[in-house]
């Protein structure tokens, strides 16, 4: 397909970490659907192939070692491009801008990270979030616990049933939780971390990657961005 080699001939296939509504979980019948699948169904689609996406902790993802290990061609789980993951994995050009968000149950008065004080914050393990909180606690010298759940939907289930006083992760996943859960949970603060998010390659696997930044150049001059960008995010 136009130079680029896969790992599994006819197939795009996609390295996730599930679930992460909007950008990636399973719909009613299985099917995992969202805005990362619909961009990279349109790599696939320009490489003349189907994507088929690999479930895997966010671990091996952000790590480069799925990717090394020829686990997927691509990386999409709405994950922020930093410093240290440019280190190990190729990112493309930013497809989506994201903070980071607290997020309390309906009722509760806290507004603050320091409200927290003596109480239990949930984060998702080895996210941005992750580590946007642990900074804080250490440089403020909040005394805040922080736990770390293994995916998203561990991580809401707790701040659902009271086990967590509040949650951090980042502001999309939260609207997406508010609106299929009206009146559970609210943001309560908003952090502007100024994250991007790209979809990521191997090291060194220029032939993808270009086909990635063409097809996401592509469709954002085509208004394809935008129509996926309403479907799942919003206006
Ligand atoms: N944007 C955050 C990060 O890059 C969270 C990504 C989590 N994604 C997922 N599919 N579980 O660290």
């Amino acid at each position: 397909a136009g130079g680029v080699s896969l790992v599994k001939a006819g197939a795009l296939t996609t390295c996730t970490h599930l679930p992460y509504a909007p950008f990636q979980a399973k719909d009613e019948t299985g099917k995992v659907v969202g805005f990362d699948v619909e961009l990279i169904d349109l790599v696939a689609k320009k490489l003349g192939v189907t994507q088929e996406i690999v479930d895997t902790p966010f671990e091996g993802i952000k790590s480069g070692s799925d990717l090394n290990a020829g686990k997927c061609d691509v990386a999409a789980a709405g994950m922020t491009i930093t410093d240290e993951r440019k280190q190990v994995l190729d990112f493309s050009d930013p497809y989506f801008d994201a903070t980071q968000a607290l997020a309390v149950l309906t009722g509760s008065s806290v507004k603050t990270l320091e409200e927290l004080a003596g109480k239990r914050v949930g984060v998702q393990g080895g996210t941005t979030g992750e580590e946007y909180i642990k900074t804080q606690v250490e440089q403020k010298g909040l005394n805040i616990e922080v736990v770390s759940f293994r995916d998203l939907a561990a991580q809401q289930q707790a701040l659902a049933t009271n086990q967590v006083e509040a949650a951090v992760n980042d502001l999309p996943v939260w609207n997406e939780y508010i609106k299929n859960n009206p009146g559970k949970v609210v943001v309560a603060a908003g952090f502007d971390t100024g994250e991007q998010y790209g979809f990521a390659v191997k090291k060194g696997n220029a032939a993808l990657l270009q086909a990635v930044n063409e097809s996401l150049a592509a469709a954002r001059s085509d208004g394809t961005y935008d129509r996926i960008y309403a479907t799942w995010i919003g206006a």
